[in-house]
């Protein structure tokens, strides 16, 4: 393992003013995306959209340092032949991959879930570094509800990220640890404060116990946030304020950078988040967006699987990506917002 070329890498992914796009959606989810606006997902749909995300070169220049991608996607060609894995070097952004196969039942434990996929993961990780892959994803599911999440839960999820998170490292690949504690049912933000707390914790704790190098990861973590049935909704400035405090109680300096899911949270919120963090004044660690919905929610209604829509779905990706590049600087205003539209 060459631990300066993996914390050169995890270094770039979260550059000041740039974040990550996650455009890894399994063939389940973005079939319900393109559900949504009314798009068959067939390989070649799935193929058009992603060639139109990573061919806004400009944004992605200028704003996005990274892209997640699926299995699927990463082998996949844009319609001129390139491999998209090219276009998105072409853009100037490092390509990722997804590496977890999805969540199971976890047994004895009812509501939890489990993230698998570590067997043959280090053969897996060969053939996409070859391909041009540079970090990965791996992302663990934490349910808050009556009694959960169990420390079985917490403990397993953990264990499981950590083990990728050293496979990836001695495959020179820069894991993204990913512990989602989901913002579903109507748990206050205190209680994701508190259950998010434990969760960082054992997750830090399983990767020092199986030698990860904190220097060569990026954490993606939810922000502390109020469940989405919450009726008290707590504002953008507690969550900004709540949100940083538990991370410097948790996540040690050693790690370059910490880049947020947005998790269900819209688009403006998602940016208005991250922007008043950046506000608060100096941080430990580079802190950015790794978002998936937020940043792809418009594009995806503008373009509506129309060849005529693409400049239109790039014009919209672009704004996103632009609105948070600002974030990540404390550089954005809601105004910006109302002039696009
Ligand atoms: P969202 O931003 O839509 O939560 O997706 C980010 C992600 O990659 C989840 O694993």
């Amino acid at each position: 393992m060459n631990l300066t070329e993996l914390n050169r890498i995890a270094t770039a992914m979260v550059a000041p003013g740039k974040g990550i796009l996650a455009a890894d959606e399994s063939s389940g989810t973005i079939k319900k995306r393109f559900d949504a606006i009314g798009v068959d997902s067939t390989e070649a749909n799935r193929r058009d959209y992603r060639e139109m995300l990573f061919r806004s070169k400009e944004a992605i220049s200028q704003y996005i340092s990274g892209v997640i991608l699926y299995d699927e996607t990463i082998w996949q060609d844009a319609k001129d032949g390139t491999p998209l894995v090219k276009l998105i070097e072409q853009s100037g952004a490092i390509p990722g991959i997804k590496v977890d196969e999805g969540t199971q039942a976890l047994p004895m434990c009812p509501g939890e879930l489990v993230t698998v996929g570590l067997d043959k993961l280090a053969e897996r990780l060969k053939k996409y570094y070859e391909r041009g892959a540079r970090f990965a994803k791996w992302r663990a599911v934490i349910h808050i509800g009556s009694g959960i999440p169990s420390m079985t839960a917490i403990s397993v999820n953990a264990h499981a990220l950590a083990r990728y998170a050293a496979l990836c490292q001695a495959a020179q690949i820069v894991p993204i640890v990913e512990p989602e504690v989901l913002m579903d049912g109507d748990h206050d933000i205190d209680r994701c404060y508190e259950v998010t707390q434990r969760v960082l914790n054992k997750t830090f704790q399983e990767l020092r116990v199986q030698r990860v190098a904190l220097e060569g990861m990026v954490l993606k973590p939810n922000m502390a946030i109020s469940g989405k049935k919450c009726a008290k909704q707590a504002s953008v400035e507690e969550v900004a304020e709540k949100t940083i405090r538990l991370l410097k109680a948790c996540v040690p300096a050693a790690v370059p950078g910490i880049a947020f899911l947005s998790g269900g949270q819209s688009d403006e919120e998602a940016t208005a988040h991250l922007n008043a963090m950046h506000k608060l004044g100096q941080l430990p660690w580079g802190l950015t967006f790794s978002y998936g919905r937020a940043l792809q929610a418009a594009p995806q209604k503008a373009w509506s699987g129309r060849p005529e829509n693409v400049a239109a779905g790039q014009a919209a990706f672009s704004h996103r990506a632009r609105m948070n590049g600002l974030a990540a600087k404390g550089e954005w205003q809601s105004s910006l917002e109302q002039k696009a539209a």
